[in-house]
């Protein structure tokens, strides 16, 4: 018997990606999907790569660095073992502004180191520029739908 379970995770400074996955949240429910949304800060290495549904949605700070939340846990991915993420099927939402040079480009390395490290991209990642309401819920939706049928 597969679970139903389905983890977020989200990358902010300022709460977008935290709002985005909460409502991301709410929805899971419709989608037949227990959903656990956390903050990276906050999540280990052994419970982010043993969830067999993953939602990453990251912002991008600085000169396109990941938000202080997200630094320790990416770079934790990073130096894990090939593999770590087998099993784990995951999509990306990345945050940005297209007025800086390195557009979304945490949310690309999320996207990346995860199927670098034996991840399943089961949803192509969306690069949100501010006016992200409206695709990022529909991108949201689908990848409930997608989640809803994986395991
Ligand atoms: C100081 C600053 C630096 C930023 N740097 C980038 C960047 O390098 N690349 C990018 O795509 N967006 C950049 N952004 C835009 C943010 O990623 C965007 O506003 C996002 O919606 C913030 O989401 P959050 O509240 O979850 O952190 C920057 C915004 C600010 C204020």
């Amino acid at each position: 018997m597969s679970d139903r379970n389905l983890l977020l995770i989200f990358g902010t400074e300022t709460g977008n990606a935290e709002e985005l996955a909460e409502d991301a949240g709410h929805l899971a429910g419709s989608y037949e999907l227990i959903p656990t949304v956390m903050d990276m800060e906050d999540i280990s290495l052994a419970t982010l790569s043993t969830a067999s549904r993953l939602i990453v949605i990251c912002s991008t700070w600085g000169e396109g660095e990941q938000p202080v939340n997200a630094q320790d846990l990416y770079d934790s991915v990073q130096e894990s073992d090939e593999g770590l993420m087998d099993g784990v099927n995951y999509a990306v939402l990345a945050l940005g502004d297209t007025a800086f040079e390195f557009f979304c480009e945490s949310g690309k390395e999320w996207d990346g180191i995860l199927e670098e490290k034996g991840g399943t991209r089961v949803n192509d990642r969306i690069d949100c520029d501010l006016d992200y309401d409206d695709y990022a819920e529909e991108w949201i939706r689908t990848t409930l739908e997608i989640m809803k049928r994986v395991v």
